[in-house]
């Protein structure tokens, strides 16, 4: 499909801005291993699969039931990744706890419902404020980078700037929907949000349904985009092509 992009290459921003880093999250993978109650696939064998295939990072998404990534293999997963190590979920006691014992490079909060089929909105940093507050603190304090999953409200970014985060991940489960009927109006609101976010001197991510289709197009119209996660059509993908072939074409599409 030709679609028309909104900015000048990426290329020349890419000497301005670091280049957006792929972090391939693994919980698919704990879900097959979990079907089967043995150790196979062996996660922390798969993420260092990941990281020779080329990952630039390892994302982890432990749920309160365990049901893909368990709290052990973040534990095991720690003393063995040689690349950035972000840890998403809810911050309630048991996950802040790992978190700050694991000690990870980032930690990504997610407003879930303990029984989430997947994250489906960013915060509310508004009516959260004094708990995020006292969260992102806490994650600071012992050195971890903290981003907020957001939606693309402009105040909800400048209010999670305000309330301490590095960072913010854009929920792009909205982009990928939209994206199929029309490229241009779908990547508008998170072209307006990264500004946003970059002018209130926060960093930016980006996660949920990205895929060979829509990530080239959000990248280059964005260029500045820290880093992407993605781990549900990127397994997918490895089922069809390998898995170093589906990260190196993740790779190309943020090149
Ligand atoms: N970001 C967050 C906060 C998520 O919860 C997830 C899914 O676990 C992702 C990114 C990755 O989404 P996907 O699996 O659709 O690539």
């Amino acid at each position: 499909m030709f679609v028309a992009v909104l900015v000048k290459p990426a290329q020349k921003w890419g000497k301005i801005f670091n280049m957006t880093k792929l972090s391939v999250n693994i919980n698919k993978i704990a879900l097959l291993r979990n079907a089967r109650g043995a150790n196979y696939p062996n996660v922390s064998e798969m993420a260092l699969l990941c990281e020779k295939y080329g990952a630039e990072g390892i994302t982890v998404h432990p749920r309160p039931d365990e049901r893909h990534i368990r709290y052990k293999d973040v534990m095991d997963l720690k003393p063995l990744l040689s690349t950035e190590f972000n840890i998403e979920g809810y911050p309630s006691e048991k996950f802040m706890d790992l978190v700050l014992k694991v000690k990870p490079h980032q930690v990504t909060l997610v407003p879930d419902a303990p029984d989430a089929l997947t994250s489906n909105a960013g915060w509310d940093c508004f009516k959260h404020a004094a708990f995020l507050t006292e969260v992102l603190e806490a994650f600071c304090s012992k050195g971890i980078r903290t981003s907020l999953f957001v939606d693309t409200d402009s105040k909800q970014i400048e209010q999670a700037a305000k309330l301490g985060a590095d960072r913010v991940e854009l929920y792009t489960g909205p982009y990928a929907e939209r994206f199929v009927k029309n490229p241009e109006s779908a990547i508008k609101p998170y072209v307006h949000a990264a500004a946003t976010a970059r002018k209130n001197g926060l960093s930016i991510n980006a996660g949920h349904d990205l895929n060979l289709h829509n990530l080239h197009f959000f990248q280059r119209n964005i260029p500045y985009v820290e880093e992407v996660s993605i781990g549900h059509a990127l397994v997918v993908d490895a089922l069809l092509m390998g898995l170093e072939n589906s990260i190196q074409s993740y790779k190309n599409c943020i090149k």
